[in-house]
């Protein structure tokens, strides 16, 4: 981390929460904080919880969580040097400079000249289709059928037949060779020197998921090789991360993402009012995007090209979606060559009831692999069927296998107890498989109820683990009880690792807060709003900071007597305590033990008000 923890700090007390958060979120009032659906998963009832007080965000569904900076983090896509920059901007708040090293202000300031050289870029390739010199771009447009809405709603430009007008511009603007050459919009050689990359084609801008154009493709206006030429990879420029259009249909209300092959598949997809399609750039769909895809928690339906070159890239991108949890489904754009070909033949109402039919990834496996089988013959069909019987081994759930044996049966025409004994002589020679892999799926489930450093937890590990979270959670509900709970519990009554760690720094800030307070018995302290951001800030990972904004947003059972409250609060601290001791006390240390009794004897009878 490039920044000292009071300039962070400083940036997350200038920028409320709720207010960002509520950009993207609709949020309601309840209670003390507030609720919304979580971004993060899929729900239909909203248990993504926003807490002013604490400065956190904290899903109970999916269990992400974090301060502002994880949000825009998980939401936005952006690292960490990203979020902050961005929250100090919005909060008008200058970031000390000279606290990067110089490598990373080096590399910062060109990422800064790079986009700005990107944006600058677009922007004239943009009025050049729309001036008296991009008349041939822009009928090629038209005669694809593309409305002007749609050509500015995807940026599209125009790059002339002159070689170097680009870079003359760009220099104009005062950006230097070298970081004209970076950016991938100009090339170099002996003869010609730096001259733009891109000149007589239409012109694809490239955006991010927070619509900063990062490269371009450049389309030949008919026939030409090579058809798309597109920016290289730059430091703003990582072609495996990002997805074609995927700024504007992350917005989308569709439940489904439609993922395609090109540029033109999705504009032309958006114009029809699907806007929730999205492509790879140019390059094979990569495990990363698949990634970037499952934090929508959406469906995803293939929508390839009907060529055998679409066929593949369809059954591969299959196996990369299944690699990262998702099954997807397939699109079925025959006769048609592809979606926008489709598009114009049939309209948007036929698309949609090929959306809505859209085949079953495991059926779309078995359909392509039937063309390579003649069915009129004997040898070759029994091959095929063995083939059918043999993929269906793949289900270990049992009534799911059967449930395609019967689809398979029904679409294929073979007795359906035929293929079950058949598969069932294949299970039988495949069980041992079939018995490892479901072993692996119970050391799967096992998992889960493991910690974030992966240590497996006993019941009554995650019980003591829950009173330090409720613990922490209440202290940061009511940071004034504070100054009562000092007396009982320190930072070492929480278990080692991350709990110890958060509470400690929480602890640490509550008693600068405090500390005044603490001394002269009175005044009310100051207490830091954000501490619990803070806290949270002070962890690298994501991972982490997931776990530390969970320690802070635990639900606390609902109580309103205010006896049973302070009942229960008491029974958090005296269970911290109590396993702490337990933990910790040597039995034969007798006068620690009877210390041990006499401050849990006090807990119990202490008056915790809240
Ligand atoms: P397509 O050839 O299907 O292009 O390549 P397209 O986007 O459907 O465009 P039109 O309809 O022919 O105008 C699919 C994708 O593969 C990449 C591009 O990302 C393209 O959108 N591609 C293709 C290249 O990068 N370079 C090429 O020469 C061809
Ligand atoms: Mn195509």
């Amino acid at each position: 981390m490039y920044y000292p923890e009071e300039v962070i700090r400083q940036v997350i007390d200038a920028n409320n929460i709720v207010d960002v958060i509520g950009g993207y979120v609709h949020l309601k009032k309840s209670g003390s904080s507030y609720m919304g659906l979580c971004p993060f998963h899929n729900e239909k009832t909203p248990s993504f919880s926003v807490s002013p007080g604490k400065q956190v965000f904290h899903c109970f569904g999916c269990g992400e969580g974090g301060n502002v900076i994880t949000f825009l983090m998980k939401y936005e896509n952006m690292t960490f040097q990203e979020a902050l920059k961005s929250l100090a901007d919005r909060a008008g708040i200058k970031l000390p400079e000279e606290n990067y090293s110089e490598k990373a202000r080096e590399k910062a300031r060109q990422r800064d000249t790079l986009l700005s050289i990107n944006k600058e870029t677009a922007t004239y390739y943009y009025r050049l289709l729309r001036s008296p010199v991009g008349r041939a771009g822009l009928s090629y447009l038209e005669g694809r059928k593309l409305t002007p809405e749609i050509m500015s709603r995807f940026g599209l430009g125009f790059a002339d037949g002159a070689r170097s007008d680009l870079v003359a511009m760009l220099r104009k603007r005062g950006f230097k060779d070298e970081d004209i050459l970076a950016s991938g919009v100009a090339v170099f050689d002996e003869k010609r020197g730096l001259h733009d990359k891109f000149w007589n084609r239409v012109i694809y801008p490239i955006m991010d998921l927070s619509n900063r154009v990062i490269g371009f493709g450049g389309r030949v206006m008919g026939d030409g090789k090579p058809k798309y030429l597109n920016s290289p990879e730059t430091p703003v420029f990582d072609k495996s991360r990002n997805l074609y259009g995927l700024n504007i249909a992350r917005r989308s209300k569709a439940p489904y993402f439609i993922l395609c092959e090109g540029y033109m598949d999705v504009i032309s997809m958006h114009q029809a009012g699907f806007d929730m399609a999205v492509a790879s750039l140019g390059t094979a769909f990569t495990e990363q995007q698949a990634q970037i895809l499952k934090r929508f928690n959406r469906q995803i339906l293939l929508d390839y090209d009907s060529d055998g070159a679409g066929v593949k890239a369809a059954l591969r991108n299959m196996q990369i979606l299944r690699s990262v949890g998702i099954t997807p489904k397939v699109v079925n754009m025959r006769p048609a060559k592809d979606a926008d070909e489709f598009m114009k033949t049939y309209g948007p109402g036929e698309f949609q009831k090929r959306l809505d039919n859209a085949e079953n990834a495991f059926m779309y496996d078995i359909r392509m692999a039937q063309d390579s089988y003649d069915m009129d013959d004997p040898d070759q069909r029994t091959a095929f069927y063995h083939l059918i019987a043999q993929k269906l081994c793949s289900f270990t759930d049992e009534i799911e296998r059967n449930n395609y044996i019967s689809a398979m049966s029904r679409t294929y025409l073979i007795p359906e107890d035929v293929l079950k004994r058949e598969v069932a002589s294949y299970n039988l020679a495949g069980a041992e498989a079939v018995h490892m892999q479901a072993q692996v799926r119970s050391e799967r489930k096992k998992e889960a109820e493991t910690d974030a450093s992966g240590k497996r937890l006993t019941a009554v590990e995650s019980a003591q683990k829950k009173n330090q979270r409720l613990l922490l959670t209440w202290l940061s509900d009511e940071p004034s009880l504070y100054p009562k709970v000092r007396q009982y519990i320190t930072p070492e009554d929480f278990d080692e690792g991350l709990y110890r760690e958060a509470a400690g720094a929480y602890f640490h800030l509550l008693e600068k807060d405090f500390g005044d307070a603490l001394n002269v018995e009175s005044g009310s302290p100051s207490a830091g709003n954000a501490a619990p951001a803070s806290v949270i800030a002070s962890f690298d990972t994501e991972e982490e900071q997931k776990e530390a904004a969970s320690l802070f947003e635990t639900r606390i059972p609902g109580l309103d007597d205010k006896n049973e409250k302070e009942k229960a609060l008491r029974d958090v601290i005296y269970n911290v305590k109590k396993n702490s001791l337990d933990r910790n006390t040597q039995m034969n240390d007798l006068t620690a033990v009877i210390a041990g009794k006499r401050l849990l004897q006090s807990i119990a009878k202490e008056n915790f008000t809240v």
